[in-house]
């Protein structure tokens, strides 16, 4: 599948901060040959879609329910998303640790997006929920997995990229050749070195917040 630059806005920009990065962005996303995935919260994802309507660069969401539609107060089912959203990221390690999310659900919440044409993002930290994600996810085709070792999210301390390759091969060889996208203090200083080791791109969250920074990702990404 394609090589993946995804933004993970997670809870951090308005709508009126979407709208600016995006539109002082936009050129540079579009000259991409790596796919650019932007994920808003679901709030901005409307007004985001409109704005990247007819260009190369995708949108994202950053969960989706693991029910279909119905009472379920709350949730924002896949139907609702698809023909906005091209992926979904789901299992983000921020939702297992704060919402308790499990690999049942996790699993689920697959399933949905893939019924509704979305194309899954999932995210583990350790070796333990790839073994869990090999027992019960079914096929693998069509889903992005994202490697984001702990220790690495949201701080500047990214797993370097040698240690990281080692354990692209421990989880290639559970999952098989799945695209492995990494994630975890990504930035214009080391983008390139996961790539280089065989990553199939990369998760940025922090520093997908600021557009000149994510600019500059994107740029390198493509050297
Ligand atoms: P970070 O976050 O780039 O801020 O480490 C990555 C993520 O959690 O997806």
């Amino acid at each position: 599948m394609e090589k993946l630059i995804v933004a993970n806005w997670k809870a951090e920009k308005n709508m009126s901060q979407a709208v600016e990065w995006v539109k002082t962005i936009r050129h540079v996303l579009e000259e991409s040959r790596l796919k650019v995935v932007v994920c808003p919260d679901f709030v901005s994802i409307p007004v985001v879609a409109s704005l990247l309507k007819d260009t190369s660069v995708a949108l994202g969401a950053q969960d989706v329910s693991s029910w279909e539609k119905g009472p379920h107060t709350g949730e924002v089912v896949a139907e609702s998303l698809s023909g906005m959203v091209d992926y979904v990221i789901l299992g983000h390690s921020e939702r297992r640790l704060e919402l308790s999310e499990t690999t049942t659900m996790i699993v689920k919440k697959v399933a949905q997006a893939q019924n509704s044409g979305i194309i899954p993002i999932v995210c583990f930290s350790s070796i333990e929920e790839v073994r869990d994600y090999h027992r019960n996810l079914g096929p693998t085709t069509g889903i992005y997995f994202a490697y984001e070792p702990l220790l690495a999210i949201g701080t500047d301390n990214p797993q370097d990229s040698g240690e990281a390759k080692k354990q692209l091969d421990r989880f290639k060889e559970i999952l098989g050749d799945v695209d492995l996208l990494y994630g975890g203090g990504v930035e214009e200083a080391n983008v390139g070195s996961y790539l280089e080791v065989g990553f199939s791109g990369v998760l940025v969250g922090s520093a997908s917040l600021d557009e000149g920074q994510f600019a500059k990702i994107v740029r390198i990404a493509n050297t």
